[in-house]
């Protein structure tokens, strides 16, 4: 039971949204943009958007998604994802022009230290969005970032230009099957770097057993690290319990407590 740990009110309203542009950027991954001006202009990275699906009437759960990007001045947010079963199916059927609603912004994001002077930021997968953002932060307020990159092959990788772009110092790509970058995880290059003793803030979002590793390795060089979580959200706004996290001071809601959690308050 989380409902005493949750924090009240939550920041997300109902915004409704008309797709821009909806095409494939990589094996089995999507690129939504949507127009949202209220919701362009108050997304924070980190933070998540709860999206309804329109086409399956049996439906009623919303789809919890990261972002990529906002631009406030276009009133869009871009956001990357994968088709993984009926619901994200459905989202890669909707056309420019489409339009429905979502509530957002959900949870809190990256709290970066503000003396923090260069930071690892670790993706696996599809944890690459909410990352993208942080990179993008960072790049705004002076704080240099290298970048470890891990996906099952180099054709479903995403972001390696992106983070190249807004100036990441190294981006060392990892696959599972060798067809790009390092053949292995990401969190070898992660300790690696991290054993350089330059950190002064860890960053990682993808599967669960990649940010353990990466919370245990930050732990053992005394760096502070954040990890985004990922759990089944069927309300997205502190009403169910669906989300639940175990953390060393009780069970916390992922969707209001999070996505965003200090690394050491997760119980692997
Ligand atoms: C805060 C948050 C941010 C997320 N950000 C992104 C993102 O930026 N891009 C992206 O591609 N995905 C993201 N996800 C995961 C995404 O919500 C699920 O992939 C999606 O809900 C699957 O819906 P579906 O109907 O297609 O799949 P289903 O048919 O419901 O399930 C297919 C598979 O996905 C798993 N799954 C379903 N829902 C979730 C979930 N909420 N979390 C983890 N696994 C799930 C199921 O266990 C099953 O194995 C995020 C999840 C959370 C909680
Ligand atoms: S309480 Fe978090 S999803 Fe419902």
């Amino acid at each position: 039971m989380i409902g005493g740990t949750m924090p009240t009110p939550s920041p997300a309203r109902v915004h409704e949204f008309e797709v821009v542009l909806n095409e494939p950027i990589a094996d089995g991954v999507y690129a939504l943009v949507l127009h949202a001006p209220a919701l362009a202009a108050a997304l924070k990275p980190g933070q998540f958007v709860n999206i309804a699906v329109p086409g399956n009437a049996m439906s009623l759960l919303r789809i919890p998604l990261s972002y990529a990007s906002a631009d406030a001045e276009a009133g869009t947010a871009e956001i990357w994802y994968a088709v993984v079963g009926e619901g994200t199916e459905r989202l890669s059927q909707m056309k420019p022009g489409d339009t429905s609603d979502l509530l957002g912004p959900g949870g809190h994001g990256w709290t970066a230290p503000e003396d923090c002077q260069r930071a690892l930021l670790v993706a696996g997968g599809i944890g690459v969005p909410p990352v993208l953002c942080l990179a993008r932060e960072l790049a705004a307020r002076g704080v240099a970032f290298d970048v470890c990159l891990g996906a099952a092959s180099g054709s479903c990788m995403v972001g390696v230009e992106d983070f190249e772009a807004l100036g990441a110092g190294e981006v060392r790509v990892c696959t599972d099957d060798g067809s790009a970058g390092y053949h292995g995880f990401c969190t070898d290059p992660a300790a690696e770097l991290l054993a350089s003793g330059s950190y002064g803030y860890v960053a990682t979002c993808g599967p669960e057993p990649m940010m353990a590793k990466v919370a245990n390795a930050s732990a053992e060089v005394g760096v502070y690290c954040e990890v985004s979580l990922e759990r089944m959200m069927s309300c997205g706004f502190g009403a169910c319990s669906t989300c639940a996290v175990e953390t060393t001071s009780g069970m916390k809601g992922a969707c209001m407590c999070g996505p965003v959690f200090d690394a050491k308050e997760v119980v692997w």
